[in-house]
């Protein structure tokens, strides 16, 4: 991107926002990015507005099945959020800064938290199909970042701080949720690929020595971006199907979005009384 462009990102995420904000009517205070398979999510919202990526001004378009690209904007108890159906992948060939332009469109509308979800594959042994995991931290092994460029327009923000980039805040506050729902919360660290393949059996061997316990194929360009923008961030996976060394199985689509639906119950729950 040359500087024309950088001029023309930012003015596409005010433009973005400001839209947003007339179809709204009030200002959101989070975001909230849900992963495949999850869309049930968005009737927590009261008061729901839909918005198709499609019509949303400057919105990248996304591509994958069980991902349908919609923005639903409302209030639960009260609180004003919004809710991305359908996120952008490094994989689907778009560039790190157009997969975190939601965040930064969304920091233009005055959001100050991300809520950020996705399907992920277990690395740990002890984890099981259905699992939540709250993301306490992430390896980037996606070789990629949105920050990167002299004439980038989160450069303001060049060398953010990583240490508290999931919220030790927020974490706390969902464990205290977790222990009174009787929700069991696994936590852990997230590692990220680009995709779009899933895993050897070589890369899960290292990924399990190198300290993951879940493995994905998005989250932490938005997390990168997040923490440039300087919003709080909370993130979980919820497992999908999980990797076992020396099993003979496959993993498939299909099953990753059949089963991240064992894990939406106990994820509204968690989300519905943040907001009590
Ligand atoms: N690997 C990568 N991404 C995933 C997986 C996986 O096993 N499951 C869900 N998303």
């Amino acid at each position: 991107m040359n500087s024309n462009q950088t001029n023309e990102y930012q003015s596409s995420a005010q433009e973005t926002a400001q839209f947003l904000l007339d179809k709204m009517g009030e200002k959101p205070e989070e975001l909230l990015i849900i992963g495949s398979g999850l869309g049930q999510l968005v009737e927590l919202l009261e008061d729901r507005k839909m918005l198709r990526y499609a019509d949303i001004p400057h919105f990248p378009v996304s591509t994958v099945v069980g991902h349908s690209g919609e923005l639903h904007c409302g209030r639960i108890n009260g609180y004003p959020l919004c809710i991305m159906k359908g996120r952008f992948h490094l994989y689907e060939g778009y560039h790190p800064r157009q997969v975190v332009f939601p965040i930064v469109a969304a920091h233009a509308c005055g959001i100050k938290k991300l809520l950020i979800t996705n399907a992920a594959g277990g690395i740990n042994p002890g984890f099981e199909v259905g699992d939540i995991m709250l993301i306490r931290d992430h390896i980037n092994w996606m070789f990629k970042n949105p920050l990167i460029g002299s004439d980038n327009p989160l450069s303001s923000y060049r060398f953010p701080d990583m240490s508290d980039c999931y919220s030790r805040k927020l974490a706390r506050q969902i464990r205290d949720i977790a222990l009174q729902e009787g929700i069991m919360l696994r936590e852990g660290t997230y590692l990220a690929s680009t995709g779009p393949n899933y895993e050897t059996m070589s890369e899960i061997a290292m990924m399990r020595s190198m300290g993951a316990d879940a493995v994905g194929m998005s989250t932490v360009p938005e997390v990168l971006a997040a923490s440039a923008l300087q919003l709080e961030v909370l993130g979980f996976s919820y497992i999908s199907n999980v990797h076992r060394l020396g099993a003979d199985y496959d993993t498939t689509h299909e099953e990753v979005i059949r089963n991240a639906r064992l894990a939406t119950k106990n994820l509204l729950s968690l989300f519905q009384k943040r907001y009590v």
